[in-house]
C-alpha cells in the first residue's frame, strides 16, 4: 500500500519504477538468461566456420580457436572424431534451451508480479479516493484504466522492453563478429540497417493510428453488446431485438473491415521489407563471393557472416514496431497516472462512538459551481429523536443525507454533531457512527447472509437473523432453498426491489450505530411492511437518532419532527399535527396521498 508520505505526484517513469518494486529482480534474471542465450546463439556460426575452414579445409588454427581445439585434442583428433563437433553444437543448443526456459519463466513471473502489484495499487488507491472523484469519472473508463491500460504497461515492460534489450544485444554481437570477419562487407551490410529500421518505423508509426482505430471500434462493439445485455428487459419489452441485432451487425461489419484493411497493410509491409532484406543478402552473397575468390575471405568466413546477418536482420525489422509502441505505453502510463495522482481522501482514525444533536446551521450546497442544490437549510435533530424529511423529487433530500454522512462538505454554513463541526470529525469516525441506507439498495453477488454482515462488527448468524427480522426480510430469506446461504445478485437469485431495500436496511441495523439515515429506503415495500419496520426500529433501536427520508407521507408522519424540502429550501417544518394545522405543502401532499376512508384519515390526522 502507498503510504501517505509517499503520496506525492509521480512522473510516468517514477510510477513505472514504483510499480516495478518486487519484480525488478525477476526481470533482471530474465534478461540475464536471455543475454546468455543470445551470446550462445552467436557462438554457433563460429563452430560452423571452424568446421569448414579448419576441419574440412586444412587451414591452420590460431588464437582462441586453436586453444579450444587443443583442449579437445587438436584439429587432427576432431577430424577423426567429427561427432565432437555435433556434441559441441548439441551442448550449446541444450544450454540455449535451458536459458530460454529460464528467460520465459522469469519473464512470465515478473509480468504476473507486476500486473498483480499494478492492479492492487490501482484498486486500493481508487478505494481511498473521494466519492466526488468516483462520480466525476466514468465507471467504464476507470475499469479500462485498471485492465487494458495496465495490460499495455506490463506488455510493454515484459515484451517490448525485454525484446528491445535482446535485439540490441544480438545486433551488437552480430555486428562485432561481422566486423571482425570482414570490415568492408560488414560496412555494406550495416548500411542497410538504418534503411530497414527507418522503413519499419515509418510504417508502424503510420499504422499505429489504424490500430488505435481498431481498438476504439472494438470498444464501441462491446459497449453495444454490454448495453444490450444489461438492458435486456427493455429490449424484450419494446420488441427491439431486430433493431439491436442490425446495430450490432453493422458495427461488427465495420470493425471487421478495419481489421481486413489493416492486415492487408501488414502483409504489404512484411513482403516489402522481405524484399529489402533480400536485396541486402544478395549484395552480401555476391560481394562476399568475390572477396572469397580473391582470397580476402575464407568460405567459412562467408557462411558465418551470412549466419550473423540472417540472425540480426529479422529482429531489426521489429525495432520499428517496438519504438512506435513506446508512445502507446506512455499514453497508458499517463492515463494510469491520472488515477494514481488523484488526491486520496484522508480517512483519519476512528475515534469511537460519538453522540449529541445533529445541527444544520444555514447550510448551502452545490455540486456544480453556481447551481445551488441546498439554500440556507437549518434544522436540529435532537439526540435520540426521529426526523422525517419529505419533498418532491430533486428537492435535495439525498443531498442532505450525503452531507450528514460527510460524503460532501457543505459549501456554505455549518453542520455540527454534538457541537463539533462535521469537517473536524474524521470520515472514519463519521462512517462508523452514521449508518446511511442509500436510495439505491445494492446487493453484491454473495450470499444474503454475507450481504447483511458486510460491515458488521459482529457478523454472527444470530446477529444477521436479528437484523433481518427487524428489517422484516427474514421470512423472505427463509423461504429461499438455501436460506441465508442463498447467493444473490447477478450470479444467483434475483431479489425484488423491496427485498433489496430491506437487505440494505438489515445491513445497517446490524451495525448498532448511534445515528441512522434511511434515504427513501422504504419506497419499494408495501405500507403494512413499512409500518412494521418502523415499529421494529422504534423498539429495537431505541436511543438511535434517526432520519427518515420518504415520498410517502405515512412513512414520516410519526417522526418527532418533519421538514418539508422544496427546491433546496425548507418550506415548512414541525410535527405532523403542526404541519396539518398550517395548511401548506404538507397538508396538500397529505390530501393527495390520503385517499383513505374517513375513520383512517382521522387516525392519520392525529399521528
Ligand atoms: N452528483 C451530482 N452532481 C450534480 N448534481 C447532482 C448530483 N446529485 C444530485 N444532483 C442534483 O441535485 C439536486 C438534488 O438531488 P437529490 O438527489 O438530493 O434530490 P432528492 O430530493 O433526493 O430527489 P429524489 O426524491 O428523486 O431522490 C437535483 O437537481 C440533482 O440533479
Ligand atoms: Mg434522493
Amino acid at each position: 500500500m502507498r503510504n501517505k508520505t509517499e503520496n506525492k505526484k509521480l512522473t510516468n517513469a517514477g510510477m513505472l519504477g514504483y510499480f516495478l518494486k518486487g519484480s525488478v529482480h525477476l526481470f533482471v534474471l530474465c534478461i540475464t538468461a536471455s543475454m546468455i542465450m543470445t551470446f550462445l546463439t552467436t557462438v554457433i556460426p563460429q563452430i560452423i566456420k571452424f568446421t569448414i575452414d579448419n576441419v574440412i579445409d586444412d587451414q591452420p588454427v590460431s588464437g582462441l580457436v586453436g586453444t579450444i581445439a587443443g583442449a579437445f585434442g587438436g584439429v587432427e583428433r576432431i577430424r577423426d572424431d567429427i561427432w565432437l563437433i555435433a556434441l559441441a553444437i548439441m551442448t550449446i543448443a541444450a544450454a540455449m534451451l535451458i536459458c530460454r526456459y529460464c528467460s520465459l519463466y522469469f519473464n512470465r513471473r515478473a509480468n504476473e508480479t507486476l500486473m498483480r502489484r499494478m492492479r492492487n495499487e490501482l484498486f486500493s488507491h481508487i478505494q481511498r479516493l473521494p466519492l466526488s472523484w468516483q462520480l466525476e469519472n466514468n465507471t467504464g473508463d476507470i475499469i479500462q484504466r485498471c485492465t487494458s491500460d495496465a495490460d499495455n504497461i506490463s506488455n510493454f515492460v515484459s515484451q517490448q522492453l525485454f525484446t528491445l534489450v535482446r535485439i540490441t544485444m544480438l545486433l551488437t554481437l552480430s555486428l562485432v563478429f561481422m566486423f571482425l570477419t570482414d570490415v568492408k562487407l560488414a560496412a555494406i551490410a550495416t548500411a542497410f540497417i538504418p534503411v530497414i529500421i527507418g522503413y519499419s518505423l515509418v510504417y508502424f508509426v503510420r499504422v499505429s493510428k489504424r490500430f488505435k482505430e481498431c481498438d476504439e471500434q472494438e470498444g464501441v462493439l462491446s459497449t453495444i453488446a454490454q448495453e444490450n445485455l444489461t438492458g435486456v428487459r427493455v429490449v424484450r419489452a419494446f420488441g427491439k431485438e431486430r433493431y439491436e441485432r442490425d446495430k450490432f451487425e453493422k458495427q461488427n461489419t465495420y470493425y471487421t473491415s478495419l481489421w481486413v484493411k489493416l492486415l492487408k497493410k501488414m502483409a504489404l509491409f512484411w513482403v516489402s521489407s522481405d524484399f529489402i532484406a533480400g536485396i541486402q543478402l544478395l549484395f552480401i552473397i555476391v560481394i562476399g563471393t568475390v572477396f572469397c575468390v580473391n582470397g580476402g575471405m575464407t568460405a567459412g568466413d562467408l557462411v558465418a557472416f551470412i549466419s550473423y546477418n540472417t540472425m540480426m536482420i529479422g529482429p531489426v525489422r521489429e525495432l520499428g514496431r517496438i519504438i512506435s509502441n513506446l508512445s502507446k505505453a506512455n499514453v497508458a502510463l499517463t492515463r494510469i497516472g491520472q488515477v494514481m495522482n488523484a488526491e486520496e481522501e484522508v480517512y483519519g482514525i476512528n475515534e469511537g462512538k460519538i453522540s449529541g444533536d445533529i445541527v444544520f446551521d444555514n447550510v448551502s450546497f452545490e455540486y456544480l459551481a453556481d447551481k445551488p442544490v441546498l439554500r440556507g437549510v437549518s434544522f436540529t435533530v435532537p439526540q435520540g429523536t426521529t426526523l422525517g424529511i419529505i419533498g418532491g423529487t430533486g428537492s435535495g433530500k439525498s443531498t442532505v443525507a450525503a452531507l450528514m454522512d460527510g460524503l460532501y462538505a457543505p459549501t456554505g454554513g455549518k453542520i455540527t454533531i454534538g457541537g463539533r463541526d462535521i469537517n473536524d470529525i474524521s470520515p472514519a469516525t463519521l462512517r462508523n457512527n452514521i449508518g446511511l441506507v442509500l436510495q439505491e439498495g445494492y446487493v453484491y453477488s454473495r450470499t444474503v447472509g454475507e450481504n447483511i454482515a458486510l460491515a458488521a462488527a459482529d457478523g454472527s448468524m444470530e446477529n444477521v437473523k436479528r437484523a433481518a427480522s427487524v428489517a422484516c426480510v427474514d421470512e423472505a430469506i427463509e423461504s429461499f432453498a438455501n436460506g441465508y446461504d442463498t447467493v444473490v445478485g447477478e450470479r444467483g437469485v434475483t431479489l425484488s426491489g423491496g427485498q433489496k431495500q430491506r437487505v440494505a436496511i438489515a445491513r445497517t441495523i446490524i451495525r448498532d450505530l448511534p445515528y441512522m439515515i434511511f434515504d427513501d429506503s422504504l419506497s419499494a415495500v408495501d405500507s403494512d411492511t413499512d409500518a412494521k419496520i418502523r415499529a421494529h426500529l422504534k423498539t429495537e433501536c431505541e436511543g438511535t437518532t434517526t432520519v427518515i427520508i420518504a415520498h410517502r407521507l405515512t412513512t414520516v408522519m410519526h417522526a418527532d419532527n418533519i421538514i418539508v424540502l422544496d427546491n433546496g429550501e425548507i418550506a415548512e417544518s414541525g410535527t405532523h399535527a403542526e404541519l396539518m394545522a398550517k395548511d401548506g405543502i404538507y397538508k396538500r401532499i397529505y390530501d393527495l396521498q390520503m385517499d383513505l376512508p374517513d375513520e383512517l384519515k382521522e387516525e392519520a390526522r392525529h399521528g
